[in-house]
């Protein structure tokens, strides 16, 4: 394993796609609480590659991926700010708290201030300690409440006869992130960090 300034972040290649998609597989699918609501499969990898490629980074140590960041900009109808949103950002475990997540996260961020970008957006459960004070490092604070409710619906054997479902099956999950962080704008210099 290299030293930490060692490893190699780049833009992430159509080579990368299958060894990424895997890492998150071991990150994001065997965790044990998955982000339920947002799924990790082979079209985020091969999405972001394609609609956002360069907000798709990769660390690689001797061949190896080490770890990635996907993510991409958007804008909202009567905002006049451009928005990133980190989707996915994972370290494979035994390079972790080597700073190799903050080169890759500053690295994106870099990447969309030279856009325009003026918020960054991250969301992750709230139990992900790990993450959650990954990105409050990161200078991200919580935003505001944000609640997403699931409702399991019961099999039916034929789509006429759809049962009503059971009022104890209706789950209501609190949920606190996003998290944000404001960027300062590009021509007033360095970040505030
Ligand atoms: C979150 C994650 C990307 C961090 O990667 P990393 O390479 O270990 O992060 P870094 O080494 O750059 O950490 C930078 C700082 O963040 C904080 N931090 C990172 N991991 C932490 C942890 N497990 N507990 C507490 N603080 C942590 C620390 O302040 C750390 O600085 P320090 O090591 O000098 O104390 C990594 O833990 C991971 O892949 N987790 C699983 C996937 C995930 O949850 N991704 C985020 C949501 S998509």
């Amino acid at each position: 394993m290299k030293a930490r300034d060692e490893v190699d972040l780049r833009d992430m290649t159509i080579d990368d796609l299958s060894a990424v998609y895997h890492l998150g597989e071991e990150l994001f699918l065997n965790h044990q609480q998955p982000i339920l609501y947002r799924i990790w499969d082979a079209y985020e990898v091969t999405g972001y590659f394609n609609s956002d490629p360069e907000f798709c980074l990769v660390a690689e140590d001797n061949g190896q991926v080490g770890g990635f960041a996907l993510g991409t900009i958007f804008e909202k109808q009567g905002s006049a700010w451009k928005y990133g949103y980190v989707a996915w950002l994972g370290v494979r475990a035994e390079y972790r708290r080597r700073g190799l997540g903050a080169r890759l996260y500053k690295e994106l961020e870099k990447r969309m201030q030279k856009q325009g970008v003026r918020m960054v957006i991250m969301d992750t459960e709230e139990h992900r300690q790990d993450a959650v004070a990954f990105f409050h490092r990161m200078g991200f604070k919580e935003r505001e409440s944000h609640l997403w409710m699931a409702k399991t619906l019961r099999r039916s054997a034929s789509p006429r006869r759809l049962e009503p479902v059971d009022k104890r099956t209706v789950k209501v999950m609190h949920f606190h992130q996003p998290t944000a962080v404001v960027l300062p704008r590009q021509d007033r210099g360095e970040q505030q960090r």
